[in-house]
């Protein structure tokens, strides 16, 4: 195993279902589309984070004089605060989330989950989460704790050794069921979850194209993010590769209204799978990437006789964050 030297809690239900979606590839006519469904990956709902946390929270425990305390920081619906927040508890761990915005009236999808979970939330406004998770850091210090931040989106080399691992395990299950996927679809944003998969399809070999449908960030500037990522990964598990943003296949075409703002690509791409497989996407990533594929098929980028890969990567509790921008849709 490639991240075999790492330390490394086992926290997440794996190894995740590899799925066919017979029936929707039956209605769209064009490639054979399969799942990964790393929305059961389990804490606290699943999600892509729960992978990235088995390293970071290892990582955490291993530093010299243990850790007491989890940060992180993210937007408020974030899947990766209430992935951390669950991790924490399990570990006996304290946690604080710095969340961007302000307090909102109701706690609802994740927000509630962090709450349920024992969370402590520190809002940040418009400043710079980083800088707020370290000043969070720097006060619980001088009061005798051991805080560990563990950054946006779990977006590090550590937190990347999640998808290496997450890769050979496709890959052992594409091995034992004789699949190869032409093209592996996910949703892309702090670059962790691509980073990972792309460190472990160069160092094994792996043909098939990773593409990674941006979800915030324009295509340069994630590709830039990833291909250091990428890089800095591979040297973390003692690999010679080293990738440049040419490497890095990025699409920038759905960012639509900006981050976390639903528009008619996500509900429609969260109603075709929900009604055609019934497997639920989240509103701001999943939705995304899948509408975005979705467009792609019917413009011909993937072919016909091509096989592709969904990757879910959880975040289903944000619906219940969203429903206002939603129920327009149940109503049709
Ligand atoms: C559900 C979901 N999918 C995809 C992503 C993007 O993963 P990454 O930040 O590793 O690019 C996130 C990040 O928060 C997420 O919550």
């Amino acid at each position: 195993m490639l991240t075999a030297k790492l330390p490394r809690v086992h926290i997440a239900h794996l190894p995740t279902p590899l799925e066919a979606l017979s029936r929707l590839t039956a209605q769209l006519g064009g490639p054979e589309l399969w799942i990964k469904r790393d929305d059961q990956t389990g804490l606290a709902t699943g999600g892509n984070k729960a992978r990235k946390l088995e390293f970071l929270v290892a990582d955490a425990l291993a530093q010299e004089g243990g850790c007491d305390t989890l940060i992180t920081c993210g937007a408020a619906q974030s899947n990766h605060a209430r992935q951390t927040a669950a991790a924490a508890a399990r570990f006996g761990l304290a946690c604080w989330l710095v969340l961007r915005g302000e307090p909102p009236p109701q706690l609802t999808g994740n927000l509630l989950l962090d709450h349920l979970l024992g969370a402590e939330i520190a809002w940040a406004g418009n400043r710079p989460l980083s800088d707020q998770a370290a000043q969070v850091a720097a006060r619980l210090q001088t009061e005798g704790r051991r805080p560990y931040i563990i950054p946006y989106g779990g977006s590090n080399p550590v937190g990347a050794a999640g998808y290496v691992a997450a890769m050979e395990e496709l890959l052992a299950q594409c091995e034992a069921r004789r699949l190869h996927f032409d093209h592996i679809v996910l949703a892309s944003s702090s670059g962790g979850t691509q980073a990972g998969l792309m460190v472990a399809a160069r160092a094994l070999r792996h043909t098939g194209q990773i593409v990674g449908i941006s979800v915030d960030l324009r295509s340069e500037t994630l590709r830039c993010t990833l291909s250091e990522l990428a890089t800095a990964t591979a040297k973390l598990l003692g690999l010679a590769e080293s990738f440049t943003p040419q490497d890095c296949y990025v699409v920038d075409d759905y960012l639509g209204g900006g981050y976390g703002v639903v528009g008619e690509l996500e509900r429609a791409a969260i109603l075709t799978l929900a009604r055609a497989e019934g497997i639920l996407l989240d509103p701001v990533y999943t939705g995304r990437a899948f509408g975005g594929m979705l467009d792609m098929i019917r413009r011909g980028t993937f072919g016909r006789g091509e096989r592709v890969l969904f990757w879910h990567t959880g975040g289903t509790t944000g619906i219940f964050g969203y429903a206002d921008q939603l129920v327009a849709v149940q109503d049709d």
